[in-house]
């Protein structure tokens, strides 16, 4: 819907302000694609066009044929009724790679693709085992399996549509052989292994934060959010698994929002935090020894 007097774009930067401006207007939120929605309108556009995301800015001033203005007046006008882009467009860019998204998972952005080049303290070349527990569209995993080269990935997922999803990007990502995927609760229904590194970005929103969220995340997977009354259900039986799954050197690195306080209560002193380039103390680690230490002394 255009505002009085606004003329119909007919560019790619014209109809990038113009979407922006629209969903201003509608009370979007962002956050799934982009920090802000400028970022996520050009994302849209370009991608809607087909366009590589580091197109040169001539390509924003290309005057657009009556098809590719028809289509992004629908996806700028789906987006403001609270479609996310990532799902308009079944695709969304985490560490430089491509995924297959759609309505069965989560849009990925977490804070491990920061952390996976080079962020944990892991020598690339001793990761033989690892696992992304809560893996949705296996983005994570696929990052993992890329960086740790020699490593044999497992990616563990309860949702069997997201594991559809995750199935897709494996295969795309052409690591059918090294990422193994299992529809499981947690390790329930995964082989015994020994992990050099367990990785999860679990649902850890408390269910009154999520009941609350705005319209385009309330769009996600409500099992990829919710943790619980206080964010930490899925976490607690996690910790408590990793405690037996990991090798003796091994790690366990997660991404938990806004419960650093709740962990280090509940977990005292086993926990440290890794620095993200937003300072925003989201992701704790935590050595297999002290997760054992921790839950011997609790005995
Ligand atoms: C926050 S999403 C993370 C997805 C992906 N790792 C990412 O970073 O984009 C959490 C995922 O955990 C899955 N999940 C929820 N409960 C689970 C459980 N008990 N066991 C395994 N996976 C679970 C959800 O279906 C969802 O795909």
């Amino acid at each position: 819907m255009r505002a009085a007097g606004e003329k119909t774009p007919a560019t790619a930067a014209g109809w990038r302000a113009f979407a922006a401006r629209r969903w201003e207007r509608a009370g979007a939120a962002a956050g799934q694609v982009a920090a802000d929605l400028g970022d996520e309108a050009l994302f849209l556009v370009l991608r809607g066009l087909g366009l590589p995301l580091d197109s040169p800015p001539e390509v924003l001033r290309r005057k657009l044929s009556a098809a590719e203005n028809a289509r992004l007046a629908s996806l700028v006008e789906r987006r403001a009724e609270g479609a996310p882009s990532a799902y308009l467009l079944k695709e969304a860019w985490l560490g430089g790679l491509r995924f297959h998204v759609d309505e069965r998972v989560l849009i990925p952005r977490s804070y491990f693709t920061e952390l996976i080049p080079g962020g944990l303290p892991l020598e690339p070349a001793n990761v033989r085992r690892a696992a992304d527990v809560c893996a949705g569209s296996a983005c994570l995993a696929i990052l993992m399996a890329r960086h740790y080269r020699r490593a044999r990935v497992d990616a563990v997922e309860l949702s069997a549509d997201a594991l559809e999803v995750a199935r897709l990007n494996v295969r795309r990502h052409r690591l059918t052989g090294r990422v193994a995927l299992f529809r499981s609760d947690l390790f329930d229904a995964v082989p015994e292994a020994a992990y050099d590194l367990i990785v999860s970005n679990p649902p850890y929103e408390p269910s009154a934060v999520c009941d609350k969220l705005p319209r385009e995340f309330q769009r996600e997977p409500r099992m990829a959010l919710d943790g619980g009354r206080d964010g930490l259900a899925i976490i607690r039986r996690l910790v408590a698994q990793a405690a037996r799954r990991l090798a003796p050197e091994g790690v366990l690195a997660m991404e938990v929002g806004g419960l650093r306080n709740a962990m280090e209560r509940g977990w005292p002193g086993v926990f440290h935090w890794l620095p993200t380039a937003d300072g925003s103390d989201c992701v704790c680690l935590a050595t297999s020894g002290a997760l054992r230490r921790f839950h011997a002394a609790s005995k």
